[in-house]
């Protein structure tokens, strides 16, 4: 039974009054242009929404368990789940299109609010038959998870509340991606589709999807095929972070410079969902970038590196030199060096500090000298090593023996033979290398490849597939064919 309490008359009032208005709400909300007042209020919904949670789950735990309700209770649970119903629609005025899901949490959550009015009726005039209560509990129980699940689903995404997936999406891109969907769509996916998805529609742009994404937001089309710089997407990235049209705006997780590179590559060569890592040329930008995803980001030994100061980095660092931690406290190091007009081999002894610190080095496109290679034999816990487009040779691989850390060496376009393969094989580590417009023998290679199937061996477009592609950009990069 129902502990007696004085409530006064005004608070059934006050309940009737809410309750036509969430009625009001429900039918006319589509029909009415709400002031922006209201919409101020509907900013109060995440807020209060926790009230009726908490006071209705109280209040059925203690239905089912006790049947003793003190009836205060059960009022300030309806008035909260009315008023939070109501700020709800409030809320909504907000979005430009409302989704499936955003229609399902408003049905739900009003039911939540009548159901917790019925309830209060019921008591009030008593009418409580125990059976008929009990089934009211527990529906209003299932109805608040749904109303709940719903809404975090608005917020959150849809798989907010689905268990966690094993392992970061990120790190399974397959040997041979397609560049949108395994490489494009996951940054969408990470920074973009929060606010671009079927119940959150900012500026009328969906970036959940291939078509969507070719179909453009509220000003058209955001890929220019014609002049790929010219494509709405990349100008609104590129704006600066305080510019309010910048994307994603300010306080947001940012796309990193990178990820930027990514997009803007992949729009420039053509935006289309066929693209493979393989239809490109080892030289064109975008191969290194998802090279660089591709790499396990778990590291094991770097705790036991030397320790290396900030100062000592900072005056190393230079225009043709650039050094950068793995992380923040990481003593692990990446580093390019690029060609300077006063390059000379020098640059190495300078560098000679931090050998046993550098895990990733590039010096593609260097004329690299004896000083080079005898700088990079130091840099005992190298695992990464890029010479391409250099003039590197046998002689020189054969100086990098005790290289043993070495998981990935990019030699393409150098003038090391099949001599080299007996050396990559001293390399215990090796798990990728790349040897495209060398001088090593297809016949060797194949015969390596069937010995050290661990080893992905990148040789370069088969030739029988090159003829597929055309030329599209001055720089040699390979595209798919229009079909
Ligand atoms: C916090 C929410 C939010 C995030 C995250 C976000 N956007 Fe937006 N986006 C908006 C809003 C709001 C607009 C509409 C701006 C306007 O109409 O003035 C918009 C508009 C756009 C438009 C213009 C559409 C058109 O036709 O006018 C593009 C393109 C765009 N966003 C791309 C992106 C990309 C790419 C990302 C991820 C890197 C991103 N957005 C992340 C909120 C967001």
């Amino acid at each position: 039974m129902m502990k007696k309490t004085n409530i006064k008359p005004w608070v059934g009032y006050l309940i009737f009054g809410l309750t036509v208005f969430l009625v009001f709400c429900l039918i006319f909300e589509s029909s009415i242009q709400l002031p922006s007042l209201v919409a101020w209020l509907g900013r109060w919904h995440p807020l209060i929404l926790h009230f009726p949670i908490v006071l209705l789950v109280v209040a059925i735990f203690l239905g089912l368990t006790t049947n003793k309700i003190p009836k205060l209770l059960l009022v300030v649970a309806t008035i909260s789940a009315l008023l939070t119903a109501i700020s709800g629609f409030m809320l909504a005025v907000d979005a430009s299109e409302k989704g499936d899901l955003l229609i399902w949490h408003q049905r739900l959550g009003s039911a939540v609010a009548f159901l917790a009015v019925l309830w209060y009726v019921l008591v009030t005039l008593n009418l409580a038959r125990t059976i008929l209560i009990k089934v009211l509990q527990v529906v209003l129980g299932i109805t608040i998870f749904f109303a709940g699940h719903y809404g975090g689903m608005v917020t959150h995404g849809e798989d907010f509340l689905a268990l966690p997936t094993l392992g970061n999406k990120s790190n399974i891109i397959p040997e041979n991606p397609l560049i949108y969907a395994h490489i494009v769509q996951p940054i969408l996916d990470d920074k973009c589709i929060s606010c671009h998805n079927g119940n959150k529609k900012k500026g009328e742009l969906l970036l959940t999807n291939f078509k969507e994404i070719k179909k453009g937001g509220e000003n058209g089309e955001i890929i220019d095929e014609t002049d790929y710089k010219n494509s709405t997407i990349l100008k609104l990235v590129h704006l600066p972070l305080e510019d309010e049209n910048h994307m994603p705006p300010e306080g947001k997780p940012q796309l990193s410079i990178s990820e930027i590179q990514i997009l803007e590559r992949w729009i420039a060569l053509g935006a289309n969902d066929t693209l493979q890592l393989s239809h490109l040329n080892s030289d064109e930008t975008l191969v290194g970038l998802v090279r660089k995803l591709q790499q396990p980001t778990v590291k094991k030994d770097w705790s036991k590196l030397p320790e290396i100061d900030d100062e000592v980095l900072k005056n190393l660092n230079s225009n043709y030199v650039n050094i950068t931690r793995f992380a923040n406290q990481s003593n692990a190091l990446n580093v390019i060096v690029f060609t300077a007009p006063t390059y000379n081999d020098s640059i190495f002894i300078e560098l000679d500090p931090i050998a046993k610190n550098i895990v990733q080095l590039d010096l593609s496109a260097l004329p690299l000298g004896e000083q080079a290679i005898s700088f990079i034999a130091k840099c005992v816990n190298l695992e990464w090593l890029e010479v391409d487009k250099t003039s590197f040779t046998d002689e020189n691989l054969e100086k990098l023996k005790g290289l043993t850390k070495l998981e990935v060496i990019k030699a393409y376009d150098t003038e090391i033979t099949d001599k080299s393969l007996a050396v990559f094989e001293n390399f215990k580590n090796l798990k990728k290398m790349y040897v495209a417009q060398t001088n090593i023998t297809i016949n060797a290679l194949d015969a390596f490849k069937k010995e050290h199937q661990n080893i992905s061996v990148d040789a370069g477009i088969n030739p029988s597939i090159e003829t597929f592609f055309v030329v599209k950009e001055k720089d040699t990069v390979a595209v798919k064919k229009e079909e």
